[in-house]
């Protein structure tokens, strides 16, 4: 036995709910041959003792296969709570924590990166659900190539779509393909909240849901639903988009949603031919924001042409390019949100209860002045915030 027929051995072994082998991965960390005994060891992101015993399962049976006679599978895995301890109203108990991705402006990447942290946080072996909240622009089934997946229906539930090892649902998944709705306000809140009711959804470690743009009737929804575990703005670096983000970061604020940090997206360019970076709309500008915040800077992800390829052709570059820069740094920060949410957890979880409307249920909150403080930044830009409809 040599190490090369051990790599090529173990190169078999794919990652269980990943089309995607353990070596490509970087799965495997060390290898020792002595004669045909070979012993290995692997370092897996995920804690499912489930997910060990099939790497050492079939890696046992794929080396035995090339010759070794004793096999030794080591499996390095993290020690992962996969409990919540979170509080508060929540209309959808089997799913443990939510990430609720938000930014300022459309077309900052979003979508983008919401498709890539959830891809990014089930290869690192958690049960990860995407629910695409942006109603007004739903992009994510075709970021998934499911744009013409039709979901099915069980009695009045939904059973969501699967794509590269997570659970997705979407309002695009839902409609005609170029069909659009217009929504109101109190439209808006249904729909958020029907997404998380009549949607079955498996028991999730996490379910990280793409907001509409704003700060608006869909936030305030959702914070009102779930106890939202960790907020994420993504923003671009130009001060415009900065001026927003803040908004978004407010608005995390005043729903009591503990901030995860901020992805600053299209930061510096990677030119593929040279891989020489350059700056386009600015580099590094996000970090007096969160500094002001209290928070961090989760990812600078380069402007890549592979990304917008991957989006377009519905191959998202961490699954694809797990070599490439940009998919390392969502890796990365995949990793930061996965600690952060088990320490809000260690620490006593979240809780949405004081931010529940004050109002019995049909009567407008805004007749009685009850409705929480919302930035007046709604998506239709004439509502309240609550959602009551009455503006
Ligand atoms: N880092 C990046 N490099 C290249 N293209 C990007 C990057 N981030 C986003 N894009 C592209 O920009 C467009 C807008 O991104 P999207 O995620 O849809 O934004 P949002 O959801 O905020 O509206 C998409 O076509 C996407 O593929
Ligand atoms: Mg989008």
């Amino acid at each position: 036995m040599t190490e090369e027929i051990v790599k090529s051995a173990l190169s078999n072994v794919t990652y269980p709910g990943f089309t995607k082998d353990i070596v490509t991965f970087g799965f495997v960390k060390e290898i020792t041959v002595s004669g045909s005994d070979v012993s290995v060891t692997v370092e897996i992101t995920s804690s499912a003792p489930e997910v060990a015993q099939q790497i050492t399962d079939e890696a046992t049976a794929e080396l035995k296969r090339a010759g070794a006679q004793n096999v030794a599978v080591n499996i390095a895995a993290p020690k992962m709570p996969r409990e919540s301890s979170s509080h508060g109203k929540n209309i959808a108990p089997h799913v443990k924590n939510f990430i609720m991705v938000s930014s300022g402006k459309g077309g900052v990447g979003k979508s983008t990166s919401s498709v890539n942290l959830a891809i990014a946080l089930a290869m690192q072996g958690k049960k990860v659900g995407l629910l695409d909240a942006d109603i007004y622009g739903p992009n994510v089934p075709r970021m998934l190539g499911i744009e013409s997946v039709k979901p099915e229906i069980e009695g009045n539930k939904v059973i969501p779509l699967k794509a590269y090892g997570i659970e997705v649902m979407s309002m695009g998944s839902l409609m005609e393909e170029g069909q659009s709705l217009i929504w109101r306000g109190a439209m808006v809140m249904k729909a958020i909240e029907q997404f998380l009711r009549d949607i079955l959804w498996s028991e999730l470690d996490c379910l990280v849901i793409d907001m509409p743009p704003g700060t608006g009737d869909a936030q305030l929804s959702l914070a009102q639903s779930v106890p939202v575990t960790l907020g994420i703005t993504v923003t671009t670096p130009q001060t415009v988009s900065l001026d927003d983000s803040r908004r978004s970061l407010d608005m995390f604020k005043k729903l009591n949603i503990p901030i995860g940090g901020i992805v600053e997206n299209m930061s510096g360019f990677i030119a593929p031919d040279t891989g020489v970076e350059y700056d386009i709309f600015g580099k590094g500008t996000t970090e007096p924001l969160a500094k002001e915040f209290g928070t961090k800077i989760l990812a600078e992800i380069p402007i890549e042409p592979a990304v917008r390829v991957g989006g377009d052709e519905g191959k998202p570059i961490t699954y694809f390019k797990p070599e490439s820069e940009t998919a390392k740094r969502y890796m990365k920060a995949a990793e930061d949100v996965w600690a952060q949410i088990v320490q809000i957890n260690e620490e006593g979880g979240v809780d949405n209860e004081a931010i529940q409307p004050t109002t019995p249920p049909g009567v407008s909150a805004c007749s009685t002045g009850a409705a929480p403080q919302q930035p007046s930044q709604s998506s239709d830009g004439e509502s309240c915030g609550t959602g009551c409809g009455c503006h």
